[in-house]
């Protein structure tokens, strides 16, 4: 049985990945199914936390058991859910993959072919969500990242990893490496915890939901 370490604490997690519409029926977006996530908030129920979790597109997942659900598919609106979520959060996590543009214009009508004319793409750079959230948090309350790098960068994921996480300002960063197959759609994850306070936990491969443990035991050790 898990622990009831986080019960009487509100969390919030945000999951999957934002959709920005190009017209009524077309979108960018990614690869995120959105697992990670939902294994984080469900881990945080089962240790007895009251949870809410901001949820994005995701593979058709199930609401979690005894948690409250969010849905909010462009980052803009992911923005907003999570920021009036987080107001009396004890810890954030935010594991979304949040569409770092989106469409200038949103078409009335579906984009139409023909006439030999090829429509351009504008776009416009979304909010950092995750900088924000650090930005207005309250005392106390503990913020954590997600990164995910490709092992082939120069000086490697750990490298991307710290510097993102000065960079974002939050108290933690999960680094994941993706690309050959790894994270993305997958039930399996592996990567670094990595924490501001120079702490470095590697995260051996395995379930969702043990990468989502050894996260809480994290964030608990902080609270
Ligand atoms: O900068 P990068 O996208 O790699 O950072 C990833 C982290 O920042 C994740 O925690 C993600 O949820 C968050 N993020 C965000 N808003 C964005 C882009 C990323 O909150 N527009």
């Amino acid at each position: 049985a898990l622990p009831r370490d986080l019960e009487g604490r509100h969390v919030v997690v945000s999951a999957g990945g934002t959709r920005e519409p190009l017209d009524p029926v077309r979108y960018l977006g990614n690869r995120s199914s959105g697992r990670q996530g939902y294994a984080i908030a469900r881990v945080a129920a089962q240790r007895g936390a009251r949870v809410t979790l901001v949820a994005g597109h995701t593979a058709e997942l199930a609401d979690p058991a005894a948690v409250h659900v969010v849905h909010a598919p462009t980052a803009r609106e992911m923005q907003v859910a999570m920021h009036e979520a987080a107001t009396d959060a004890d810890a954030v996590v935010m594991a979304a993959a949040v569409a770092d543009f989106r469409p200038v214009d949103l078409a009335e009508n579906k984009i139409k072919k023909g006439g030999g004319e090829v429509p351009p793409l504008r776009l416009a750079e979304n909010p950092d969500i995750l900088a924000g959230l650090v930005r207005e948090r309250p005392a106390g309350q503990v913020v954590v990242g997600f990164a995910a790098e490709t092992g082939d960068e120069t000086g490697g994921p750990l490298h991307h990893g710290r510097e993102k996480l000065r960079r974002k300002g939050s108290d933690l960063l999960v680094v994941n490496a993706v690309g050959d197959g790894k994270a993305f759609e997958v039930s399996d994850n592996a990567g670094w915890l990595l924490g501001a306070d120079g702490g470095e936990q590697e995260i051996p491969n395995g379930s969702k939901a043990l990468l989502a443990s050894r996260l809480w035991d994290a964030v608990r050790a902080r609270l």
